[in-house]
């Protein structure tokens, strides 16, 4: 996968290109981050990006001619070098929230584009020319859509074929199969007076498998029922279920 980043921050993507499971995966070329700054467009002596807002008010906007010329540019190198059309995406707090059903489905693009904003954002005009999909981390602003850019860039990487180990499975992780991880646990066995329970230390994989699946329906129901509301279980699932709640308690 291609990944165009605008940014005038590209310093920040360090802590995504130079750690762990994102920097091993950048390494080896499973995906490919190309970090453009709007900056590198200027024509001014002074190399400006802001620009004050029409009206007047508080706080600045991005320059528009800079940051047009960046996302073209990015556009065309990425659909030559990809073969196909990258969607442009403008991070922002008025976006559609992003949730693991559309990471699983953005993250099986050739390419794609984040527009990290800055200040206040971007022109009315830039965004309903150049944009085509507004993304949100949630209802709440930050100071720059490159925190945004390297949350979903990183949970796109985990969904490459290759850039998981077979220990780090991203199909164990919350929100697969419309669940919640189960609870894990590590040593001492014993930690202040609370054991690991006994089916882990059993070494039957199978009864291992249907206390880890007990445990995932149980805690998606106790912290998000919403989730289990949007789904419909089988009947072995609903079984499971009962049999946590009748363990742990209705409530
Ligand atoms: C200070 S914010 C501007 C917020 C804007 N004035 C508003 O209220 O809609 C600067 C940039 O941070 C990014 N940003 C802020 N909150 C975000 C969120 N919840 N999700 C994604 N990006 C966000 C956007 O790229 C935005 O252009």
């Amino acid at each position: 996968m291609k990944i165009g980043l605008i940014t005038l921050l590209p310093e920040m993507f360090a802590a995504l290109s130079d750690y762990g499971i994102c920097g091993r995966a950048i390494r080896d070329g499973i995906v490919e981050i190309n970090l453009v700054n709007p900056r590198d467009f200027t024509a001014d002596k002074h190399r400006t990006v802001d620009d004050k807002p029409f009206g007047g008010g508080p706080g600045m906007l991005m320059k528009t001619e800079p940051l047009v010329a960046a996302i073209r540019a990015t556009k065309e190198a990425l659909t030559e070098r990809s073969g196909s059309v990258p969607k442009v995406v403008y991070l922002s707090p008025q976006g559609v929230k992003v949730n693991q059903e559309k990471v699983v489905i953005e993250a099986q693009a050739e390419s794609l584009i984040l527009l990290c904003g800055r200040y206040q954002g971007i022109d009315q005009r830039v965004l309903e020319s150049e944009i085509d999909e507004e993304w949100s981390l949630g209802d709440f602003v930050i100071s720059g859509g490159e925190f945004a850019a390297m949350a979903i860039v990183d949970a796109m990487i985990r969904r490459q074929a290759g850039a998981l180990g077979d220990s780090e499975s991203a199909m164990q992780d919350s929100f697969e199969e419309g669940l919640l991880h189960c609870p894990e646990y590590t040593r001492p066995q014993s930690f202040e007076g609370h054991d690991v329970p006994n089916v882990l230390l059993s070494g039957d994989h199978a009864a291992i498998k249907r206390w880890r699946h007990k445990q995932a329906l149980g805690t998606t129901w106790r912290k998000r029922p919403d989730l289990l509301d949007a789904r419909e279980l089988t009947s072995e699932q609903n079984d499971l279920l009962k049999e946590y709640q009748k363990e742990h308690g209705d409530q």
